[in-house]
């Protein structure tokens, strides 16, 4: 009797102890494979080329520069013509005194003018809590708007829903 007992007990030990081991083994596994998926997705999405809407009217060449540059800066660039552009800057609330040519956005910013490709970049990676970034008007030398040598000084101004304004990056001429 109490032999059978110690090899009950023996067995019950026995499977305990496998069970857990199966466990252990199957969490490292798990560990194993999320560890090594984790960084490759991570990769794969700062490697991805941001993909930024393009509004602009069909006549507008200065438009097709920037888009040209943004291509250049890696990103990818769904380009839509449209002959009401004023409609598309009330849709997306661009500031009356911040307008210029086209408009884009990209993650839910607003990208209004020819705002240069590495403050787009700046503005993702700083998740900043602004509506969007714009270069009012069309400054000579701004990308897109190359003409020689000549470069105006320009700012590039970022804009909330509540009209606050404020300079994201100053180029000198
Ligand atoms: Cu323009
Ligand atoms: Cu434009």
């Amino acid at each position: 009797m109490e032999r059978k007992l110690i090899h009950w007990r023996r067995n019950w030990l026995c499977h305990t102890v496998v069970s857990l081991s199966f466990v252990a083994i199957a969490t490292l596994g798990m560990l194993g494979i999320l560890g090594s998926i984790a960084p490759t997705s991570y990769a794969s999405t700062i490697s991805q080329a941001p993909n930024i809407i393009v509004y602009r009217s069909p006549e507008c060449s200065c438009c097709g520069g920037w888009i040209k540059h943004l291509k250049t800066q890696g990103f990818s660039v769904q380009d839509f013509p449209t002959s009401d552009i004023e409609a598309v800057k009330q849709r997306y609330k661009v500031p009356d005194n911040l307008t210029s040519c086209h408009t884009a956005m990209i993650n839910g910013y607003v990208i209004e003018g020819h705002v240069p490709a590495n403050d787009i970049k700046r503005l993702l990676q700083e998740k900043s809590n602004v509506s969007g970034l714009s270069v009012p008007n069309m400054p000579v030398g701004t990308p897109g708007m190359e003409m020689g040598n000549r470069k105006d000084s320009f700012n590039v101004v970022s804009f909330n829903d509540k009209n606050a304004v404020a300079v994201f990056n100053h180029y000198a001429s």
